[in-house]
């Protein structure tokens, strides 16, 4: 993908651990043959196909419907607007005590309502034989609308700016000291401000959905970052229960954040099935996924850093304001890596928010983070430029020993290490310190840092092990795979756990069948299978040592769980590692036939509703007491160098090196995949991508891939990505989570070096050219 690649066997070695190796994703060869099917490819006799109206107003209440044309076209089943829809239930009202409220993606419900709460709303829904018929038909449907006075034009709603509240995740805003007296009193300081624009997932797989009701009985195919959320939403929003509702999701084409929560066509879908009788199914244009799904809030950032004359930091301050929808959304962690990152004597963080007429912003692709270290490592690079400091050396001096808002013990840091391993690959002592002082003919050459941090979540997960008589081992939990390799993963940390080969071990995933796995968020979803999945191997072992424990005939007779290991395919005495040395232990099929057991299964979490409360409450209770002790995120270092070109301001990244601290690793290949994809969306949000809306309608103006710029492989260097593989000790396997703190700092490092090549200061994303000029 990106130049630099990674050669490795196709399959592991049979001896050793497999964890840590660079297996190939096995979901790689499905995808790339076309066998992988995704949420649009399940066929269904007799399926019709679907098609979204939106509404052109941003607020109001539509007036008539004219669908006469509509319906006039061949193969049209039926139009369905607000005046002809069943009744569904509304959304709930969201609340972090139910985190299954948060799957709405907006409080309205559709087509149950002629109101109008943003501009793109679907009004009308089209149901036809064929996709052509359905959209055609969906262009001629006419809307009468009264409008009323709307607000959507966040630059100018934003003196009016509330104060974030706080929620259990995160909290509105942090103070230590006096950072406003420390800033005015600083010898050295900057006060600067930075904007960012509204940006959209771009998923390569638009959203789509396949629903068939039989009965009250609903399956559903679709791509979902959470498919616990999806069946509890559609049971709730259809009035059946949860076990009625079955959701497949075996495969995902992207998501980045944007498949997260329900979404109008998911429901819209549903209810076609239901009103027409027939499988329907919905596949949004990219236009639909743009109206339809929410992206990422715009966000003004005031970043002020105050140090003394040796670049110790006095005073930091992270102000921030950001978007949600009147109908939904949720607040923007902006400041989050603020907390964390510098020594700051005094500091200030503030969140703050407008209420806008438009879809509710959801999370994407480090949400918070990726935006907010634009801004803090955009402005320490300027207090580096001030102090007359290299900037790697401004940070340093201000590297915490322990959480600076709050004096809490960081679980894992090695912010040190990543510069000082970046710094020598990247050949950083070859930077002259004076911008626009490294040119390669007509190219201004730069080289920039920054840090990238993102913190560590974990969720519950449901897993269950079985153990069969062949030594072949299935682990199910209903997970997500959205091309990270998560599959890949949970197969190494199963075959390691239980001492069988890699190829002995086989993982469903990907439906509401299988025991309810966590969503997949936060870079959280590895480490969050594998805790439930080692406890569950633990059991498993246990339950297969005393089969052989009870047997005379068995050399495992009367040995303890501590005192035997898993390896070799079966139990053997720890500390001998003859393995298959018959007298020190035996193979699973041996154990498991003398017993005459075709299988042995180990369960962790149970699926009952009763037992899921009480899990997830003991696992939150464990989790906040966790965070009480810890501060745990992944971190990591940023080098780019850029190329400008002198003339007409051409920016090309040319060179890029991220070290990062992501403890223990998995996959060796999936994990420095997904950290150089972290580093690509990053490219693309420093210097193309930016969602335009008109500040008069609301209606977004670029809604599609020819208009919103997404790098591309030409756009893209080789990605030299390291990691420095050491196990945080607080977290399941010593596993921090991959996938986005790779996004994290690019856009700063970027930043800075194009400042370095230029001697300019861009602090409004993107850094497009004619900022340059
Ligand atoms: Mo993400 S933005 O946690 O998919």
């Amino acid at each position: 993908m990106t130049g630099t690649r990674t050669q490795s066997p196709s399959r592991p070695e049979t001896a050793g651990p497999v964890v840590g190796r660079p297996v190939d994703r096995l979901d790689g060869t499905p995808k790339t043959t076309g066998a992988a099917r995704y949420s649009a490819e399940y066929p269904y006799p007799g399926i019709a196909y679907a098609a979204l109206v939106h509404a052109t107003i941003a607020r109001g209440r539509i007036t008539g419907i004219d669908t006469a044309s509509a319906s006039a076209v061949a193969g049209v089943l039926t139009v369905i607007t607000h005046e002809n829809a069943p009744a569904m239930k509304p959304p709930p009202k969201v609340s972090m005590l139910n985190l299954s409220s948060l799957a709405s993606g907006t409080s309205v419900n559709y087509l149950n309502t002629d109101q109008v709460h943003w501009n793109g709303q679907p009004v009308a829904v089209v149901v036809a034989e064929t996709l052509d018929a359905a959209r055609e038909a969906a262009g001629l449907v006419r809307v009468g609308y009264e409008e009323l006075p709307a607000t959507v034009d966040f630059a100018a709603e934003e003196p009016n700016a509330k104060p974030q509240k706080s929620n259990a995740i995160q909290s509105g805003g942090a103070k230590k000291g006096d950072a406003q007296a420390a800033l005015a009193a600083a010898p050295v300081s900057v006060d600067l401000r930075f904007t960012t624009p509204p940006h959209h997932h771009n998923a390569i797989e638009p959203h789509a959905t396949t629903a068939a009701w039989d009965g009250d009985r609903l399956t559903v195919h679709e791509g979902t970052q959470n498919i616990p959320w999806v069946r509890r939403h559609l049971a709730l929003r259809f009035d059946v229960p949860e076990k009625a509702v079955r959701v497949i999701s075996p495969y995902v084409g992207g998501a980045f954040g944007g498949k997260t929560m329900v979404w109008p066509g998911t429901i819209l879908t549903v209810l076609a099935a239901r009103v027409t009788g027939r499988p329907v199914r919905m596949m949004l244009t990219r236009e639909g996924v743009y109206r339809t799904v929410g992206g990422r809030t715009p966000s003004t950032q005031r970043m002020a850093l105050g140090a003394d004359a040796d670049g110790r930091l006095t005073a930091l301050i992270h102000t921030s304001v950001t978007q949600v929808g009147r109908v939904g959304g949720g607040p923007e962690q902006v400041t989050s890596q603020s907390r964390h990152l510098y020594d700051a004597a005094n500091i200030l963080v503030q969140q703050n928010q407008v209420e806008l007429d438009m879809l509710s912003n959801t999370v994407m692709r480090a949400p918070g983070e990726s935006i907010g270290t634009f801004a803090l490592e955009s402005a320490v690079d300027e207090l580096a430029a001030e102090l007359g400091l290299d900037p790697i050396e401004l940070r340093m001096r201000n590297e915490p020993a322990r959480n600076p808002i709050d004096g809490k013990r960081f679980a894992h840091r090695m912010l040190r290490e990543s510069y000082a391993l970046g710094a020598e690959l990247f050949g950083w002592a070859d930077r002259t310190p004076r911008p626009r002082s490294m040119r390669d003919g007509r190219w201004l050459v730069g080289m920039g840092v920054a840090s990238a941090y993102h913190p560590s979540w974990q969720l519950p997960a449901n897993v269950t092990v079985r153990l069969s008589a062949d030594g072949t081992v299935v682990v199910r939990c209903g997970f997500h795979e959205m091309g990270m390799g998560a599959a890949t993963a949970q197969a190494q940390i199963a075959a390691d756990a239980l001492g069988v080969p890699f190829e002995a071990v086989r993982v469903e995933y990907g439906d509401s069948t299988l025991p309810s796995g966590p969503g997949a968020g936060g870079s959280a979803q590895t480490a969050s299978v594998a805790n439930s999945l080692i406890a569950a191997c633990e059991k498993l072992k246990r339950s297969v040592l005393a089969l052989a424990r009870k047997s005379g005939d068995s050399p495992l007779r009367g040995q303890r769980p501590r005192d035997v290991e898993a390896r070799n395919g079966g139990l053997y005495r720890i500390g001998r590692p003859e393995g298959h040395d018959p007298r020190k232990g035996e193979s699973y099929p041996t154990i498991l036939s003398r017993a005459g057991r075709s299988e042995v299964e180990a369960a962790v979490g149970s699926d009952t509703r009763l037992g899921e409360l009480t899990g997830q409450l003991r696992f939150m209770s464990k989790f906040m007491l966790d965070r009480r002790r810890w501060v745990k995120a992944a971190c990591g270092a940023q080098f780019c160098e850029v190329r400008v070109d002198a003339d007409t301001g051409e920016i090309r990244v040319s060179r890029w090196v991220g070290v990062f601290d992501v403890g223990r690793v998995i996959n060796a290949k999936t994990a420095s995949s997904q950290l150089r994809g972290g580093v690509v969306m990053g490219i693309g949000m420093a210097l193309s991508e930016e969602t335009l809306v008109d500040p008069r309608t609301g209606r977004i103006m670029n809604p599609g891939l020819a208009e919103y710029h997404v790098p591309v492989h030409a756009d893209i260097p080789p990605i030299d990505v390291r990691y420095l593989d050491d196990p945080d000790p607080t977290m399941p396997l010593g596993l921090i989570g991959v996938g986005e703190v790779g996004i994290t700092g690019v856009a700063g490092a970027i930043a800075n070096a194009v400042h370095h090549a230029t001697g300019k200061r861009v602090r409004d994303l993107p850094i497009t050219l004619d900022k340059l000029l």
